[in-house]
């Protein structure tokens, strides 16, 4: 229960963090629309306290990548119907191919996961057959690590800095709804309850 908007961003943090630890989380996978209006369901991987770096992994050749680098803009967007809460969440996105965040997500996803981006086509390019265009040895099992290996190249993180919370509730008495935003990660919260 949320008793003042002071507490929000621990709220949406532990809401969060619930959604990224368990796959049944409604909010497991939120929707992830970029500037271009363009928008897709991805899974949340990781969020740290400050809403500075939702995280979630993508194939780096994929055309959002290119689209949220010419303009970062982003929302995540998740209903959970159990709690009967909406998060729009706005805020920049950052790719990044290469350091310690994207290092360490390829090295903790399993092998199956890394499957995904030893794809021979990028995601969205034609194809005369329907399905993934896996590599053939490898279209029916998991791979080795060292088979992984080049997948790492199509691999990115996308990072969300969080800047505003659109927080809506619904209940029987016309729902809460509070908006808070700050100007950069790390900046206070301005902002409170809003007409739902
Ligand atoms: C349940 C579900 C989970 C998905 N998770 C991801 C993901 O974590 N990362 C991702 O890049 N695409 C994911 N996708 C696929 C995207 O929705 C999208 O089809 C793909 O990334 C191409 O998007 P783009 O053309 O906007 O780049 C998921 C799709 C579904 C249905």
């Amino acid at each position: 229960m949320v008793e003042t908007t002071d507490a929000l961003p621990a709220e949406v943090y532990r809401q969060l963090a619930a959604a990224v630890a368990s796959r049944r989380h409604a909010m497991h996978a939120p929707v992830v629309a970029g500037g271009d209006g363009d928008a897709r369901v991805m899974v949340l991987r990781g969020v740290d306290p400050a809403l500075a770096a939702l995280r979630f992994h993508t194939d780096a050749r994929a055309p959002k990548v290119a689209a949220l680098g010419v303009d970062p803009r982003v929302t995540v967007l998740g209903y959970d119907p159990a709690a009967r809460v909406q998060m729009r969440l706005k805020g920049v996105a950052r790719i990044e191919r290469e350091g310690d965040a994207a290092d360490a997500a390829w090295a903790a996803t399993s092998t199956m996961g890394r499957r995904c981006y030893l794809a021979l086509r990028a995601p969205g390019v034609a194809a005369a057959t329907p399905g993934a265009s896996l590599p053939e040895a490898l279209a029916a099992r998991r791979p080795t690590t060292a088979e992984t290996a080049a997948g790492r190249l199509n691999f990115a993180v996308l990072l969300v800095s969080v800047l505003t919370i659109d927080w809506l509730r619904l209940d029987s008495r016309g729902g809460t709804r509070a908006v808070l935003q700050r100007a950069e990660p790390g900046a206070p919260w301005h902002g409170g309850w809003v007409a739902p």
